[in-house]
């Protein structure tokens, strides 16, 4: 679905991505790994236009969408969440869901010189499906830390994503929220979302993914099963001593 080709990132003299391939199968989960400052957000980032990579190819469905902008990328439907939340504090939990359907239906085209669409029906179902339904009318910056976690996801959602790139989703949650966090991943898997999950976690990544891709200075050194991953040498010197608690 979507392929990586020697995709780069340079910023000044730091390599932050490095003549990374990777392969994302339709409806699969990928689990990205890797310690601190490894590359796993800037691919997220050269992905989803937030800066044009260095060098190398993006594909989408086999079209090139490298270098392209965030509401063309939005448009194909590539959604994703943000490592540091990134929700609009000052509106309450449903309207950013609505800013973020909106956005979609702009980069679309489906707004057809309309200020405004909704879906009412789509908004309400993805905040029940991210448990936030009786939380609607709050100020997303009145939601408790892992609230606010569900919100990113249940914002993207509203965009209506195929594939979603979960940038740490679980970080700061407590071990229920990550079981939540984790059916409700396995969920979207059922809906034929396709979806690939940088976590810290890595006892989430390895229960959830199917395939895991592990990054260590911005190269990729190892690819494969939970299993396969984990027994990895090189993996396992990677995270000596770098692992964050
Ligand atoms: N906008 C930027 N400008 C300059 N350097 C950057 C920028 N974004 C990332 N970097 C650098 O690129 C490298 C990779 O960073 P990146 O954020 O992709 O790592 P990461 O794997 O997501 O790390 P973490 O697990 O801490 O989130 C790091 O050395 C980082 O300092
Ligand atoms: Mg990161």
């Amino acid at each position: 679905m979507l392929e990586l080709e020697r995709l780069t990132k340079n910023f000044g003299g730091v390599r932050a991505v490095h003549q990374v391939d990777l392969r994302v199968d339709e409806n699969e989960i990928l689990g990205l790994i890797g310690p601190n400052g490894s590359g796993k957000s800037t691919i997220v980032n050269l992905v989803t236009g937030v800066f044009p990579p260095s060098g190398g190819r993006v594909t989408l469905r086999g079209r090139d969408i490298t270098g392209w902008p965030p509401h063309r990328v939005l448009a194909v439907g590539i959604g994703r969440t943000f490592q540091n939340i990134r929700l609009f504090g000052g509106l309450t939990v449903w309207q950013n869901l609505w800013v973020a359907q909106n956005a979609r239906s702009r980069a679309n085209g489906r707004s057809r010189g309309r200020w405004f669409t909704v879906d009412r029906a789509h908004i309400e179902a993805t905040l029940d499906f991210c448990r936030l339904l009786d939380k609607k009318d709050e100020l997303a910056r009145n939601l408790a830390f892992g609230e606010q976690r569900a919100l990113e996801l249940a914002r993207t959602l509203a965009a209506e994503p195929d594939l979603m790139m979960l940038d740490e989703p679980a970080a700061g949650m407590n071990a229920g929220e990550i079981e939540d966090l984790r059916e409700r991943i396995l969920a979207l898997k059922g809906r034929g979302k396709t979806i690939v999950l940088i976590e810290h976690h890595i006892d989430l990544v390895m229960r959830v993914a199917e395939r895991v891709a592990v990054l260590n200075f911005g190269e990729k050194i190892a690819e494969g099963s939970p299993a396969f991953v984990q027994e990895h040498p090189g993996v396992q010197e990677a995270y000596l001593g770098r692992r964050r608690g």
